[in-house]
């Protein structure tokens, strides 16, 4: 095919260069945070110039809106005879405020080969980068229609996309999904997931009082909601080892296969570097091998933030009403996400009967496929642009669309991610770079040559 040669792309990507970055610039100006409510109207916003954007490049595009956030669909088609591929991304983003952000979170800033701002990488910048990837194919006239199906509720456990691709199923029918939403080992190293973590949320609430009491005249007597939610925590997970004590929970675990476990040998994995890349100060465990089964194949409980009682300045001796926080679980392949509610409630209702437990995002785990033609297009198109095999091992996020995809549109999905540990995902400063959108456009126009191939 003319004008595929690797030297051929990167030369087109090159010359976009100004372009991508005006389009990623826009985009990631848009402050299309999913969690916040009053960001809705932004999130919407994002929807239209994504659709905009891509009629722009000559594609069809459509936005539906869902019961939250709306999702966009876009189609290169080239004819009703050739084979389809859907690229999943999503363009909503975690919240970004705080003291710890150099650059404004929502100001697309360039220094030199980085690009920062919310939303860079996760998942704007890939997004655009397989946006670009897809246009050059297209425009090679390959046999194969490119469409896009672009999330905007993914950070907030992706609530309405089963029931919306279900609803349009006919309209969204593909042969396989290609998704843009992982990270790497290292720059070193392409990677594939060979399987995502699931994830359970909870809410865990207790209230013993009305209003703020003093602490010298109750004190004693009163229950405080903010030490027994910390009991109550502490007898869910030992925090020192990060040992689940939930009776069952590691019940459906597997063991890593041999193969998996000579994959994590030579995935170039080191724990000087992921302690570097998210700023750790010490770890729980310094085996390379011990932190990514950790981080990889095994469940977690994790607290992300406890709410109650005073928080200024000074002590003001008071005991508060009541307390939240805010738990999830994250699951590895076999576990059910139903399983693990039922023996959190449980074994809570046994430890603390006033704290409330609910139930929020239920991400199932997902296990990859790792061979056949598509993985090994998958293989060749990351060697062809990176000039390096990704290894495939498994990733320790949760993406809940990918899930419904294959189960509703009756679908492999396949993984072509461009993100690296250093770009800081969910992170304050979050930023992509040049050469992983240049190599990315690059390997997605030659992933589309080889399915168009196949
Ligand atoms: N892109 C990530 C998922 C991911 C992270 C994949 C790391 C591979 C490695 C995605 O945007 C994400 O952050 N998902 C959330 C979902 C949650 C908010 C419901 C997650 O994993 O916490
Ligand atoms: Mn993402
Ligand atoms: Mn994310």
């Amino acid at each position: 095919m003319p004008g595929f040669s690797r030297e051929d792309l990167l030369s087109h990507a090159r010359a976009k260069r100004p372009e991508f970055e005006a389009i990623l610039k826009k985009i990631v100006e848009i402050p299309s945070v999913s969690v916040e409510p009053n960001r809705k109207g932004e999130v919407h916003r994002a929807a239209e110039y994504a659709v905009s954007l891509l009629q722009s490049f000559g594609a069809k595009a459509t936005l539906y809106e869902t019961k939250g956030h709306p999702i966009v669909y876009g189609r290169f088609d080239r004819g009703p005879d050739y084979p389809t591929v859907t690229v999943y991304n999503h363009l909503d983003v975690q919240p970004a405020e705080g003291p710890d952000w150099n650059t404004e979170p929502f100001s697309f800033i360039r220094e030199g080969d980085v690009y920062r701002g919310r939303g860079t990488t996760d998942d704007k910048g890939p997004a655009m980068t397989a946006l670009f990837g897809a246009r050059y194919a297209f425009e090679q006239k390959i046999p194969l229609n490119i469409h896009f199906l672009w999330e905007l509720e993914e950070e907030i456990g992706s609530p309405s996309f089963e029931t919306t691709i279900r609803a349009n199923a006919k309209e969204f029918a593909t042969d396989s999904v290609v998704v843009s939403d992982t990270v790497w080992v290292s720059r070193a190293r392409p990677a594939c997931p060979a399987g995502l973590r699931g994830l359970q949320g909870f809410r865990f609430e207790l209230q013993t009082g009305e209003t703020d009491q003093h602490s010298g005249t109750a004190g004693g007597a009163a229950r405080n909601p903010v030490t027994e939610l910390c009991q109550l925590i502490a007898d869910c997970v030992d925090g020192k080892t990060g040992r689940v004590r939930i009776p069952g929970f590691y019940k459906d675990v597997a063991p890593p296969t041999k193969k998996e476990l000579e994959d994590l040998k030579r995935c170039g994995f080191t724990v000087k570097d992921f302690k570097k890349d998210h700023l750790f100060r010490s770890l729980r465990v310094d085996d390379a091998m011990e932190v990514m089964k950790r981080i990889w194949m095994m469940p977690t409980f994790e607290v992300h933030g406890i709410a109650g009682g005073y928080q200024g300045p000074g002590v003001k001796t008071i005991i508060p009403p009541k307390a939240t926080a805010i738990v999830s679980c994250r699951l590895v392949p076999k576990m059910s996400a139903a399983k693990v509610v039922k023996l959190v409630k449980a074994f809570v209702k046994d430890k603390n009967p006033d704290v409330k437990v609910s139930a929020e995002h239920e991400l199932p785990p997902y296990e990859g496929k790792t061979t056949g033609p598509y993985a090994d297009a998958i293989r060749g198109a990351m060697k062809f642009a990176f000039g390096k095999e990704p290894v495939f091992v498994r990733e320790g996020g949760s993406i809940g669309a990918v899930l419904s995809m294959e189960k509703v549109l009756k679908t492999p999905v396949f993984f072509l991610g461009l993100s690296l540990p250093e770009h800081g995902y969910h992170a304050p400063n979050e930023n992509y770079d040049w050469p992983q959108a240049e190599g990315g456009i690059a390997a997605f126009a030659d992933y589309f040559r080889r399915l168009a191939e196949m």
